[in-house]
């Protein structure tokens, strides 16, 4: 029998020096990182004599530290969601286990101090063993969290050899199910640190509250060495131990992330942490913050990079923070593991509320009924509590981590309540939290995922589905709640934002929640003839995937903003402008005024600005709404929109000044009428066509083939839609296989008549799908206007039994490829559906074809411009054709058909068709966010039902 290896252990680290925190400190550190000696493996039992100082590597490759390996070229990248790529018998794991053996030699610098010297690996993905000079030092475990061992006496003068085994597969493994790439290696910095041999400030705890009704900061800072306390710019001086009580301190908040360099000393060493004041407390049921309510506009946050994975660097971690703060969001969940440690710095310095959570999760035993679950093994127990320990330790000084989170999915169980229990233990001043487990008997915090509006209401009314035991059930419902995901940003999406922030900002209770998720995780790879594209579960071969599953963020894969980044923005903006009897601006800041904005108006008639200015100085305090003077605005003879734009003054460290914060639109002047053409030309039949004015059609079924100089062919109703992430609901309410169900990816049109008579043409259709009853009466009626345009006027009847709701209602025209520009007055410039699209206004806006498409990872429907009042789709000349419509229709051009983009799995599926496709639609079905969680609201769902189109079609 081959015994358990030493990555199969369930005993933490036994030679790892005990977890402390992240400090800043006078002594060196010499980072190991950069090109080290790399062989790789397909198993992890090869023999151990690379460690030897000896061993010849030189016909190794090089790989860098840090990275992943399967991002360079070794072994391959794969992605599960719930499943564990390997069989379930914990701790063991498969003999074919992808191993990287590491080299490197390095020489301590002359200047180094003498005494302890530290070797601390950053990340290890999954588990690693170390050898420095041929002598074993240690193992590591956990992916995500610190490992530090004392290698003092192994260190030589001159070369030293580092010599690391590590292995894709560990014990560690079961507790690492989390929902993204299988990704592995030294994935963040290996370093060596310098430990003063007297007087060590070796772990360092400073504690500081805030008392929001005194003004007063309490602080507390522990470490085990005998030190002085100074905070330099307060001319503050104290003792380690000593709890000092300090007047007028600045709290942090995320609007106001006020950081105090706290400066801890003794005789051999320095170390500065950068403190924020503030008390998290949860009173009557609600958390606060410095006394305050905590609203959090949050997302979880995944590491992650296309061509790095989840080894970011220092830029891509600024680059995220940047991104958060400039679209209104003020909270991270680390889902599902601590970040790297210079991430929760920057959340510090820049103000977000942080969710820290374990690197914890077990989804795969839901399959099994949990049975089995780690979480619930006692076996596991150590490593579980070791992990929450090591988390706890290394992220302990940061004033922007408020809640501790045990992990993710990972059932109920004895484990967790041991990591609670343990972390109670350690820090009363954080709450914890952890969602799986739905009694909440070991977290201060209710916490669920992907609820319907519906079921928020119900806990915000503290009216939920009790929990069978009352005991629990009182204790939770008297808790805060937090939606610790929501609206799964898959695709094209989330639909429903801003309803759920209606619900957070009425209910105390209802403490905001975390989109799921920041970031597509898309991998940059390339086709076989070269060309790029973003490569997800089964892209590389994986037996056992989940697809584009791994693809839902608000953040394309290269950070480029989605449409649905851009609706959050707006959805949590903290500021509200309202025009209802005069114009109103609340203050929905937690914490401060609105001094530091501007507020900008402008007034556009038909879409051109006709005037500008700035609003006088808005006072109001948090959670205040004050009235404030429209200005004086002109005569408008078109349609009239007013738009104020709240700006910042100055700049921030996270924006320029003229940044906007927030806006509202609103219509003014008189209502436009436009008068109803009067019909000019009658029909002229001959030669098999018919001819209207400037329009062309084919006698034998009423299809448009020329509009002027314009080969067209078209209308023809169009009711399918390429397929969203949400409309197939992989995890959610699909309404894919209804759809299906209905036929309605094959519905064909019968033509019942076309008849040319004095007031037009009047063509009528019946559409429906093969072996069903239902179907849609479609009546065209066409009438000339003038000698450059023709009217048409489509009614849409439903006919006979309609239990779906349609995916859309429109018309579809094939015009030449050579119609490229697009110019639009209406909702842009992005997307925008029923529930979607919160981020657009109304306006003239101006795109390629091109650039009217927006490029999710997972080809489906996208790009509909919304409430568009007419339309000009042309050649770069100029000609080409316009639409208007007596009422605001759907707008959407395409360089290919809409199967095409239907058929696509990735973006180099397509490629232009030699025709621009145009669709108006009259109606499309909400988006929702099923593919995680609930559809559309029913409002936003498209009844069959009577409709009309009406629209004047130009020659241009
Ligand atoms: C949740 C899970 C996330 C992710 C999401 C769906 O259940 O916590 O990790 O899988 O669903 O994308």
């Amino acid at each position: 029998m081959i015994p358990h290896a030493w990555f199969e252990s369930l005993t933490p680290s036994p030679a790892a020096l005990p977890a402390r925190a992240r400090l800043a400190s006078s002594a060196p550190e010499l980072p190991l990182d950069g090109d080290w000696r790399f062989r790789f493996a397909e198993r992890a039992d090869g023999p151990a004599d690379f460690a030897a100082p000896a061993f010849d590597d030189s016909g190794w490759d090089t790989l860098a530290v840090p990275a992943h390996w399967q991002l360079a070229g070794y072994g391959a990248p794969a992605y599960t969601n719930v499943d564990y790529p390997f069989p379930l018998d914990p701790p063991r794991v498969p003999t074919a286990n992808p191993t990287g053996d590491y080299r490197r030699s390095f020489a301590v610098p002359a200047h180094w101090p003498g005494g302890r010297t530290w070797l601390r690996f950053d990340g290890a993905d999954s588990a690693a063993r170390v050898w420095l000079n041929g002598a074993e030092v240690g193992t590591t475990t956990g992916s995500r969290l610190p490992t530090e061992f004392d290698v003092t006496g192994l260190l030589v003068p001159g070369t030293n050899v580092l010599a690391v085994r590590v292995v894709q597969w560990s014990s560690g493994s079961y507790l690492e199910d989390q929902d993204m790439w299988w990704l592995s290696g030294l994935f963040r910095g290996v370093s060596l640190v310098s430990r003063p041999s007297a007087d060590a400030l070796d772990d360092v705890w400073v504690r500081a509250e805030y008392d929001h009704r005194t003004g007063t900061g309490i602080l507390l800072v522990s470490a085990q060495s005998p030190a002085t306390v100074e905070i330099p710019e307060l001319g503050l001086d104290a003792q380690v131990g000593q709890v000092v009580h300090i007047p007028n301190i600045e709290p942090w908040s995320d609007e106001h992330p006020r950081l105090y360099d706290v400066v801890v000393s003794t005789g051999t060493e320095t170390v500065t942490v950068r403190t924020g004041f503030r008390t998290v407390a949860i009173e009557d049921g609600v958390l606060t913050v410095n006394g305050r309510r905590v609203l959090f506009r949050g997302v979880n946050r995944h590491e992650f990079h296309p061509d790095r994975g989840r080894a970011v660097t220092g830029d891509d971690m600024l680059a995220d923070v940047l991104l958060m703060k400039r679209h209104n969001v003020n909270a991270v969940r680390t889902s599902h593991y601590p970040p790297h440690p210079r991430f929760l710095e920057l959340c510090d310095e820049y103000g977000l509320w942080v969710v820290d959570e374990c690197d914890l999760e077990t989804h795969g035993f839901w399959h099994h009924d949990w049975s089995g679950n780690p979480a619930d093994d006692p076996r596991f127990e150590a490593l579980c509590v070791d992990r929450m320990r090591r988390m706890v330790e290394r992220d302990k000084n940061h004033p922007s981590v408020v809640l501790w989170s045990l992990g993710n999915e990972s059932g109920a169980g004895r484990n967790l309540a041991a990591m609670a229990a343990w972390a109670r233990a350690r820090d009363t001043g954080r709450p914890l939290l952890y969602e799986r487990d739905w009694t909440c008997r070991d977290v201060d915090v209710y916490s669920r995922m992907y609820l319907t509006h519906a079921e928020v209401d119900a806990i915000g009314r503290h009216a939920e589905e009790p929990l069978p035991d009352p005991v629990l059930d009182a204790r939770r419902r008297a808790m805060p709640f937090i939606h610790v995901e929501y609206a799964h940003a898959m695709g094209n999406g989330p639909g429903g934002l801003a309803e759920y922030q209606a619900l957070y900002e009425r209910y105390p209770r209802c403490q905001g929640g975390f989109v799921w998720e920041w970031i597509d995780h898309g991998l940059r790879t390339r086709t076989a003839d070269g060309r790029p594209f973003y490569a997800y579960g089964g892209d590389f071969g994986e037996e056992l995937h989940d697809g584009n599953f791994v693809a839902d963020g608000l953040l394309f894969p290269d950070r480029t903003p989605s449409p649905g980044l851009l609706d959050l923005k707006k959805a949590v903006e903290p500021v509200r402008i309202a025009l209802v009897d005069g114009l109103t601006i609340t203050n929905r800041y937690a914490d401060r005024g609105l001094d530091h904005l501007r507020f900008l108006w402008t007034l556009e008639d038909d879409g051109a600005e006709v005037a500008a200015g700035a609003l006088a100085a808005v006072a109001a305090a948090p959670g205040g709404t004050v009235d404030v003077e429209l200005p004086d605005l002109p005569k408008t003879a078109g349609e009239a929109f007013l738009t104020v734009r709240a700006v910042l003054a100055e700049d921030t460290p996270w924006a320029p000044a003229g940044h906007e914060v927030a806006w509202a639109q609103f219509p003014v002047g008189a209502p436009v009428v436009s008068p109803r053409p009067s019909p000019a030309a009658a029909p002229v039949v001959e030669d098999g066509s018919i001819r209207i004015g400037p329009a062309t059609f084919d006698a034998r079924d009423g299809r448009l083939v020329r509009l002027g100089a314009l080969a067209v062919d078209g209308p023809a109703l169009q009711v399918w839609r390429p397929l969203t992430d949400n409309d197939r609901g992989a995890h959610g309410e699909a309404l894919e296989p209804r759809w299906r169900a209905a036929g309605l990816h094959r519905l064909t049109a019968r033509v019942d008549e076309v008849c040319a008579g004095p007031a037009g043409l009047v063509v009528r259709t019946r559409v429906a799908a093969a072996a069903s009853v239902a179907g849609l009466h479609v009546r065209y009626t066409w009438s000339g206007i003038g000698d450059d345009s023709v009217r048409l006027v489509v009614d849409v009847t439903p006919d006979g039994p309609w239990d779906v709701p349609l995916p859309m209602l429109g018309l579809v025209l094939a015009l030449p490829g050579s119609l490229t520009e697009v110019e639009w007055f209406g909702r842009g410039p992005g997307e925008a559906y029923p529930d979607t699209g919160l981020a657009t206004r109304v306006g003239r806006f101006t795109a390629s074809v091109a650039r009217m498409q927006t490029p999710y990872v997972y080809p489906q429907e996208n790009g509909r411009r919304a409430e568009v009042r007419w339309a000009s789709v042309t050649e770069r000349s100029g000609a080409g054709l316009r639409v208007a419509g007596s009422a605001p229709f759907g707008l959407t051009v395409r360089p290919w058909p809409a199967a095409a983009l239907d058929a696509a799995t990735h973006p180099t599926d397509l490629a232009p068709d030699g025709r621009t496709w145009l669709t108006l639609d009259a109606g499309h079905n909400g988006i929702g966010s099923a593919s995680c969680g609930p559809g559309p609201l029913p409002r936003y769902l498209l009844p069959a039902a009577p409709a009309r189109l009406e629209l004047t079609l130009t020659a241009l």
